[in-house]
């Protein structure tokens, strides 16, 4: 597999999408820097400083689009929830893919960004942002979230290569499969790591808020919510609030 390391860059998501007819399938961008970071719903990742993680994957798994794809994020929770528990933290999940400690700080951040031209698609930038290494200034500074760091969690360093090397062996080697299956395949682990089950929930989706009690998960990986007429509404994006 292809590793670009770079010292900086603007978004190892637009330095991939940038370049993506030039970028191999399951080439990665890792950057030591990132200048201005994006995250989901056009907010901002902020870089935490040295041995932070930042990298993109790119993946060119066929030339049209299939609803498996949609799920990948949620693949990379999962991956990550499962490197993260070697380290000792039990982190879950809130839907679709944020990875959190304690039900409440986020560690992880993941966007994924599909380039489609005249039908064909062209690849999919897998992005991900792990705070491995931050002050707890550092992070109780970052506005309108509640954010930790690994080694904030552990007490210790965390060696930054290191936790790429096994994020990346641990999801290449379910990557094949995962794609054969699509979100089934992780469907149990997924359910397994949740914190937002079970709950009243309150879910940003594009310009409106829908509540209700989130029931389950479906096998395509989308958010059972019952409101208060008993109806059952069925989410493919939100942001749970
Ligand atoms: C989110 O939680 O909103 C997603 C954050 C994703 C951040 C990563 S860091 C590496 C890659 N490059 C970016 O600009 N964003 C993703």
């Amino acid at each position: 597999m292809k590793v670009i390391r770079l010292e900086e860059t603007e978004s190892t998501n637009t330095y991939a999408k940038s370049r993506i007819e030039d970028l191999e399938d399951r080439c990665i961008i890792h950057a030591l820097r990132q200048t201005n970071g994006r995250g989901r719903l056009n907010r901002s990742w902020v870089d935490l400083g040295e041995n932070n993680l930042f990298f993109s994957i790119v993946l060119k798994p066929s030339n049209t689009f299939n609803s498996t794809y949609s799920n990948i994020t949620q693949y990379a929770s999962v991956v990550l929830c499962r490197v993260l528990g070697k380290y000792g933290i039990t982190p879950k999940v809130k839907w679709p893919n944020d990875v959190m400690v304690d039900g409440k700080r986020k560690i992880c951040g993941i966007l994924s960004e599909t380039v489609i031209e005249g039908g064909v698609l062209k690849g999919i930038v897998l992005g991900i942002g792990t705070n491995l290494n931050a002050t707890q200034d550092s992070v109780d500074n970052i506005p309108d979230r509640v954010v930790t760091a690994l080694n904030l969690e552990i007490g210790k360093p965390v060696n930054m290569d290191k936790f790429l090397d096994e994020f990346l062996s641990e999801f290449f080697n379910n990557y094949d499969q995962f794609l054969a299956l699509g979100f089934e395949y992780i469907m149990d682990d997924y359910l397994k790591r949740n914190c937002f089950l079970e709950k009243d929930l309150n879910v940003q989706v594009l310009n409106s808020v829908k509540s209700g009690f989130a029931k389950g998960i479906n096998k395509n990986g989308e958010l059972i919510l019952q409101d208060k007429e008993n109806k059952e509404l069925i989410l493919n994006i939100g942001d749970i609030l």
